[in-house]
C-alpha cells in the first residue's frame, strides 16, 4: 500500500514517494566527484526548471511538443479504441498534464488518471486543475521518478491500465535502461502509449536543443542555480555555458554544461575543481527510427500494435500491447 500523505481539498489523492530518491545533494556530490562529471537529468525539473521546460515546449525550434500534440489530436479516436472503456491512464512524467487531455477527451468513460512526476508542487497543481475539469475522474498523483518502481494506487474501473509516456522522455534513458523500463511495465500487464522522437537531420536537431532565445541554455544552467539555492553552492553562472550536439553514431543529443575557465566551486560542503572546457553531462536525448523502437519494445515483451507519425516524419507515437 502507498502511504497517503496529503489528501488535498477536492478529489486529488497525493502520494509522496520522493523521499525514496537519491537527494539532490547526494547526486551533486557523487556526480561532480566522477570523471566525466555528470548529474542525472531529472534534477533539472525543480519548480523553475519545470517552468523553463514549459517555455522550451513553445519554442519555434523545439518541434517535439507541437508535433506530438498534432499526432495525438489526430489519432486520439484510434488510440481511445485501443484503450477501451473504463481505463486507468497512468502518465509518466506528467508535467503540466496538457497532452493527456487529448486522450481523456477521446476515451470512453475513463475511470482514473494517475499522474507521476518528480516535481511535487507542479504535479499537485496540474492534477488539481485537471480534476476540476474532469468531474467524473478519480485522480491520484504520485510524486516519484518515472523510472522508479512503485506500487500503483487502487483505482476504480474495470478497464485496462495504460501508461502514457509522451514527450520522448524515454529518450533520456540509455537504450538498455529503456528496454528494462519497458519490460517492467510489460510484465505488469500495463499497455503503453509512448511518444518517441525520430532520427532526423542535424540542422533540425541541433537548434531544437540550443534555441536562439537561450531558453534551453537557461534550463540547463538552472541546474547550477538550483545548487546555489538549495546546496549553498557558489557556481558563477557566467563562468559556465550550455552545450549540445547531435552524435549520429550513438543516435543521441548530448547535452552538458561546460566550464569556461579553470575554477573551484563549493557545493554541499565539498570543493570541486573544473578545468577550462570540462563538462558536466546533464542529458542524453536518444532518437529512434520507427522500426528500431518497435524492435526494442518487442524485446521488452510488448507487441507494437500501432504507430502514428506526422507527415514530416519528425515524431512518432506508439501503442504497445502488453
Ligand atoms: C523531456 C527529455 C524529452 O530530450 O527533448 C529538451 C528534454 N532538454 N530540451 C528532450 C529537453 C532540453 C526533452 N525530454
Amino acid at each position: 500500500m502507498l502511504d497517503l500523505v496529503t489528501p488535498v481539498q477536492g478529489r486529488v489523492a497525493f502520494y509522496d514517494l520522493s523521499r525514496k530518491q537519491e537527494s539532490f545533494a547526494e547526486a551533486v556530490v557523487a556526480g561532480l566527484s566522477r570523471t566525466p562529471k555528470s548529474i542525472p537529468s531529472h534534477f533539472l525539473y525543480d519548480a523553475q526548471g519545470s517552468a523553463l521546460f514549459d517555455r522550451i515546449c513553445a519554442l519555434p525550434e523545439y518541434y517535439p511538443t507541437r508535433t506530438e500534440m498534432r499526432i495525438l489530436a489526430q489519432s486520439a479516436p484510434a488510440i481511445a479504441r485501443l484503450v477501451g472503456p473504463e481505463a486507468t491512464l497512468i502518465e509518466l512524467g506528467s508535467g503540466s498534464s496538457v497532452k493527456v487531455r487529448l486522450l481523456l477527451d477521446a476515451m470512453t468513460a475513463p475511470s482514473a488518471y494517475v499522474p507521476i512526476d518528480v516535481s511535487g508542487e507542479h504535479l499537485l497543481a496540474a492534477a488539481e486543475a485537471l480534476a476540476a475539469d474532469y468531474p467524473g475522474l478519480a485522480v491520484a498523483a504520485i510524486c516519484a521518478d518515472y523510472g522508479d518502481t512503485f506500487p500503483l494506487p487502487e483505482t476504480p474501473g474495470r478497464g485496462r491500465q495504460v501508461a502514457f509516456f509522451p514527450g520522448s522522455t524515454i529518450g533520456n534513458l540509455e537504450p538498455d535502461d529503456a528496454e528494462r523500463f519497458l519490460s517492467g511495465w510489460a510484465r505488469s500487464g500495463v499497455d503503453m502509449i509512448v511518444g518517441v522522437d525520430l532520427v532526423k537531420s542535424r540542422d533540425v536537431l541541433e537548434p531544437a536543443y540550443d534555441d536562439a532565445e537561450g531558453v534551453t541554455a537557461a534550463f540547463s544552467l538552472n541546474l547550477l542555480a538550483r545548487a546555489n539555492r538549495e546546496l549553498s553552492a557558489d557556481f558563477d553562472l557566467s563562468a559556465f555555458a550550455h552545450r549540445s550536439r547531435w552524435d549520429e553514431e550513438s543516435s543521441r543529443i548530448e547535452i552538458g554544461i561546460e566550464s569556461l575557465k579553470d575554477q573551484i566551486v563549493r557545493a554541499a560542503g565539498h570543493s570541486f575543481r573544473f578545468a577550462a572546457g570540462e563538462r558536466i553531462e546533464t542529458e542524453h536525448s536518444y532518437k529512434y527510427p520507427v522500426a528500431g523502437f518497435q524492435a526494442m519494445a518487442g524485446r521488452a515483451g510488448y507487441r507494437p500494435e500501432a504507430v502514428w507519425v506526422d507527415p514530416d516524419q519528425l515524431f512518432s507515437v506508439h501503442y504497445l500491447k502488453a
